[in-house]
């Protein structure tokens, strides 16, 4: 039974309460300065977050864990103004664009009398062109920005709680290394939150290889909530990634690439599937994305310890370790290799 109350109050309404609740006796207190910046990292999920048990405030059905690429992400300036003003790799944002509409939606969380309008500088610095530009740094850089600007000093928790409000895959994206994201089980989600992993993993590699770029054809809110109302396979998913994030938890303790490898693979395909059996089948793959899997397999099956994953969209990202670097980029010369430890 839910413990939702039974009076409808609206999802900003909800949305407001949850960011207060994460705030504490914070909520509602003056900015402590006029500016606060921050940095935050994209993530890559090894087990991956697919369907919500609440759309409103983001919560997943399944808990996810994901490697923080590094230096790549999402730098944010946010500075106290008497309107809001959004400007993304140096160009404006359109206030009404559905970028902008989301932006000003979620700043409406922290605005009051003290704090009427927010100045957001946003620059990512990943090259727009590896295709990874995502909602998870941005709104994790503009949660830890927030946090400056107001003076809150929120622990980890309490950030990954604000930075879902603004996109799931966020959560994790507060933190580097590996880090979990636990599903919880409360209603109002002050048990969803990220928990990084102790290990680190020097050796590890991920290669992004772009395929495609541009806008995709669904955005991954909508193909998720198609996923879980219409595809008859999604009811095996939650399951699958229970076990898969054990595997992997299981993988990173005792440094077996390979488990580490084929689960996460095996997890992106397992996530893809529930996807394509969704009426009408929601699918990213492009023929290039069919070629760099069979790649893939054949670097493989020769013997070198390379595996993939991928996530809404087209674009095929490389796991293998340090030891593969150079067969790697000899097998995939227009991949990217990021060294999520620093190396
Ligand atoms: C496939 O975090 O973009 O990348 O919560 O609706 O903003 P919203 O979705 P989003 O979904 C990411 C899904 C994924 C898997 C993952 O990163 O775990």
């Amino acid at each position: 039974m839910s413990d939702r109350p039974n009076i409808r109050i609206s999802g900003a309404a909800r949305r407001r309460a949850a960011a207060d609740a994460a705030l504490g006796d914070r909520a509602g207190k003056p900015p402590a300065r006029t500016e606060g910046k921050a940095f935050a990292p994209a993530n890559i999920a090894l087990c991956k977050y697919w369907g919500k048990r609440d759309e409103e405030l983001r919560l997943p059905m399944n808990s996810s864990v994901s490697i923080s690429l590094g230096a790549l992400g999402t730098r944010t300036r946010v500075r106290l103004g008497d309107g809001d003003r959004y400007v993304l790799n140096g160009s404006p944002l359109a206030p009404e664009s559905a970028e902008g509409r989301r932006l000003r939606e979620y700043l409406d969380l922290f605005r009051g009398p003290a704090a009427p309008g927010f100045e957001v500088d946003t620059e990512n610095t990943i090259p727009t062109a590896a295709g990874l530009a995502s909602s998870a740094s941005a709104f994790a850089a503009l949660a830890k920005a927030l946090d400056v600007l107001f003076g809150w000093g929120l622990d980890l928790g309490a950030l990954s709680i604000l930075a879902r409000l603004g996109s799931g895959s966020a959560a994790r994206s507060v933190a580097a290394g590996f880090v979990e994201w636990r599903a919880g089980e409360r209603s109002d989600g002050s048990d969803s939150v990220a928990i990084p992993w102790p290990e680190r993993w020097p050796q590890l590699r991920i290669g992004l290889l772009v395929l495609a770029s541009g806008p995709k054809s669904v955005g991954s809110r909508d193909a998720m909530r198609h996923t879980v109302e219409t595809s008859p396979l999604y009811a095996a998913w939650p399951e699958t990634a229970r076990q898969d994030l054990e595997t992997l938890r299981g993988a990173v303790r005792t440094r077996d690439f390979e488990a580490l490898g084929r689960t996460a693979e095996a997890n992106a395909m397992a996530m893809h599937a529930t996807m394509l059996a969704a009426r009408p089948a929601v699918r990213y793959w492009r023929a290039e994305t069919v070629a760099a899997l069979d790649r893939v397999a054949a670097a493989r099956a020769e013997g070198l310890p390379v595996y993939a994953t991928l996530d809404a969209g087209p674009n095929v990202k490389l796991l293998f370790e340090a030891a593969s670097e150079m067969a790697v980029a000899a097998a995939f010369p227009e991949a990217r290799a990021v060294a999520p430890f620093g190396g």
